[in-house]
């Protein structure tokens, strides 16, 4: 199979338009963007960050693909996936000592062929060293040559350049909009959306939300994506809840609450915390008597909900 025809996408991705009390009260428009419904193994921004590995990997003649996650990695969940596609090996470096048991996503990534090796935590924080990576491709075996290997989040400018492409995915039904909100974890996904929005959207702005704490440093991480061409875009760092997949109650009341209202899956690291946001800000400019009413905004759900299966709702 030639990688540079393959796509999981035979039809656009569903655009849905919600509606909650809040909305109502608020007088704003949310449509959401259901990546969560691309594809029910390759799901979310994943497959725009893998998409153009894939082909990058063949097109250099590398045997496997390599790449780095947590024991609920969405990502790790995702290679494994469309390497079993696509035919491809693929090897997951896994943070952490093996546990007693594998996570859920752990075993699905096995049986869909994917090799797993763990490293310490300590071993895992030299990921990105050049040395460092040599030794353990060394150890376990493996050609340099042989192995693409991708960033822990799929967050490398193939990663980018393939989520360029999430806005028109979208087809023809996405609309035109005032503001597009998303999850930032290392701002690849945004990065690739301000991009395309840029182009085809030029009076939309882009507001990530940062799901780690002390999330200020991705700005940098974005610039350097996108060559600090761009100023439609924003982060908000105050809607972390505490840290990377740390939960509030409050979270997990708005969550829980969102769903009985639209029944739309949210997961608590990622989509949760952004429909919190989008929430909790419109009901502020409410309450402070701003303008908000007639906005048009467009949520990207960028799925994650392999990962809810490790954590209690
Ligand atoms: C479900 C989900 N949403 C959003 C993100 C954040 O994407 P990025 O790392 O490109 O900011 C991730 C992580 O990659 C994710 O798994």
């Amino acid at each position: 199979m030639v990688f540079e025809s393959i796509d999981v996408l035979d039809k656009p991705v569903p655009v849905q338009s919600v509606n909650t009390q809040w909305l109502y009260e608020t007088g704003v428009s949310l449509d959401i963007l259901r990546l969560d419904e691309l594809d029910p193994e390759i799901s979310g921004n994943k497959w725009f960050k893998l998409k153009h590995n894939f082909i990058e990997a063949q097109r250099g003649g590398r045997s496997t693909i390599l790449s780095f996650g947590g024991a609920w990695s969405n990502h790790i969940h995702a290679l494994a996936a469309t390497g079993q596609r696509f035919g491809m090996p693929t090897i997951g470096i896994i943070r952490g000592e093996p546990g007693e048991s594998l996570s859920a996503t752990l075993t699905d990534a096995v049986n869909w062929g994917m090799q797993l090796h763990y490293l310490s935590r300590s071993d895992y924080r030299r990921k990105n060293e050049v040395v460092f990576l040599h030794h353990l491709l060394h150890q376990l075996g493996l050609p340099a040559q042989e192995v693409h290997v991708v960033p822990e989040g799929g967050s490398n400018s193939l990663g980018v350049q393939g989520c360029c492409e999430i806005l028109a995915a979208g087809g023809a039904s996405l609309g035109s909009y005032d503001e597009i909100w998303l999850a930032c974890g290392t701002g690849a996904t945004l990065s690739g959306v301000a991009l395309a929005a840029s182009k085809d959207m030029p009076e939309t702005r882009v507001t990530g939300v940062a799901v780690l704490k002390g999330g200020d440093f991705l700005r940098n991480d974005i610039d350097k994506h996108t060559i600090q061409s761009l100023d439609n875009w924003r982060l908000l760092t105050d809607y972390h809840h505490g840290g990377y997949a740390r939960i509030t109650k409050e979270l997990l009341a708005f969550i829980k609450s969102f769903e009985s209202e639209t029944a739309i899956p949210l997961d608590p690291v990622y989509t949760g915390k952004v429909m919190f946001a989008i929430w909790y800000s419109l009901t502020e400019n409410l309450k402070q008597g701003l303008p908000c009413r007639g906005k048009r905004l467009l949520m990207i759900h960028t799925g994650g909900l392999q990962g809810r299966r490790g954590i209690k709702i």
